[in-house]
């Protein structure tokens, strides 16, 4: 559907648990955060319903994010489940891929369209330090994988390029010489924690890495289905993407709604969500009457973001508190 700044909404992001297996510096404290109680969480039954209602407003993909997506169990036979709603075309992964090896299997099976993985460097050290203990093996298993499915699976790797810093980017977009899978290079966006990380550009890592891999070819804009700009490199079996919301801020084609773990509904990441739709599937309301809510929070989509305003702001997000914001990205 068309929201009231003229975008065509058709992407929902499903957030099936606020729960983490790592704690990456930008995202989570050391010691943890304060998690939803079991019953706070959406069964499959109700997730299903929303994506129904959503897909009846002309929602065509579905992504599933977290937390950690993987640590919800069975996730494949929710993925089923959204496979078999009629209007949603694709559902995909956003994942740490700590958990991938062990259930890409069943998750293609259930009919998953892709994956994305995150991966802010290929230092095993480095890696360790920015996921609080994370182990890199278990991603590139996970990621080794599910490279070898036929048909294959889409496969993008995200970084965040603030992380680890800018010695460790060349390693992460090989990725793309050697594998079919496309490299995204992530800005940090002020939101929790991420306020405390530096602001690698676009344009500073094109020029960094065209030195060493050659000329980088903008692609046509219409690629993905997402915020990401990417670009050719001669020899690369994948494309190198970046998610640039601080310095190209892409706002204007938003496609996206999110469901929280909890049954909130948010329409850009830095607002919270909304419990209208939370309220009604407690009262098993009927799909139309989900569908006319979600109309009307679709509508009060904002405008956009105000990362920048908000760094400005200390009233805004705190430092060294956690957001819910960005546990449901
Ligand atoms: P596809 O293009 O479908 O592959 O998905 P995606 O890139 O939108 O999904 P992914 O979960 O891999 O998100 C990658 C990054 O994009 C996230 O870490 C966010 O930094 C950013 N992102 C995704 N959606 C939004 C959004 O609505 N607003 C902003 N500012 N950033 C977003
Ligand atoms: N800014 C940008 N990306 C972030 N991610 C987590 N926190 C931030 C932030 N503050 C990324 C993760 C993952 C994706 C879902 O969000 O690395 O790739
Ligand atoms: Fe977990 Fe993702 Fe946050 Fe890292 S960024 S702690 S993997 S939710």
């Amino acid at each position: 559907m068309i929201d009231g700044f003229g975008r065509n909404i058709d992407y929902l992001r499903v957030s099936v648990t606020d729960h983490c297996n790592l704690r990456c510096v930008y995202c989570m404290p050391r010691e943890g955060v304060s998690f939803l109680p079991a019953n706070e969480i959406l069964s499959d039954d109700e997730i299903c319903r929303v994506v129904a209602a959503a897909a009846s407003l002309g929602i065509k993909k579905v992504r599933l994010t977290g937390g950690e997506p993987l640590l919800r169990q069975k996730l494949w036979n929710l993925v089923a489940l959204i496979k078999m709603i009629p209007g949603i075309e694709t559902v995909t992964l956003t994942t740490n891929g700590i958990l991938l090896g062990d259930q890409v299997e069943r998750l293609v099976q259930a009919g998953l369209d892709g994956v994305n993985i995150s991966l802010d460097t290929l230092d095993p050290i480095e890696y360790r330090r920015i996921t609080g203990g994370g182990n890199i093996r278990d991603v590139r298993e996970g990621v080794k994988k599910a490279l070898m499915w036929t048909p294959p699976l889409t496969l993008k790797i995200n970084c965040v390029s603030g992380a680890a810093g800018k010695e460790h980017l060349e390693a992460v977009a090989g990725l793309a010489r050697t594998f079919p899978v496309h490299v995204r290079f992530i800005e940090i966006m002020p939101l929790g924690l991420g306020r405390q990380f530096p602001l690698i550009c676009q344009e500073e890592i094109v020029k960094q890495l065209s030195k060493t891999f050659g000329p980088f070819t903008p692609c046509p804009q219409n690629l993905g289905s997402g915020p990401c700009q990417y670009y050719t490199v001669e020899g690369f079996r994948g494309r190198i993407g970046f998610i640039s919301a601080m310095s190209h801020r892409f706002c204007t084609q938003c496609n996206r709604i999110r469901l929280t773990a909890d049954g909130c509904v948010k329409t850009c990441l830095q607002y919270s969500g909304t419990n209208a739709i939370k309220t009604l599937l407690g009262q098993e309301a009927s799909e139309e009457e989900i569908a006319e809510a979600l109309k009307k929070i679709i509508l009060e989509k904002p405008e956009g973001h105000h990362f920048r305003e908000s760094l400005f702001r200390k009233d805004h997000f705190q430092t060294d508190q956690i957001s819910e914001e960005q546990r449901s990205m």
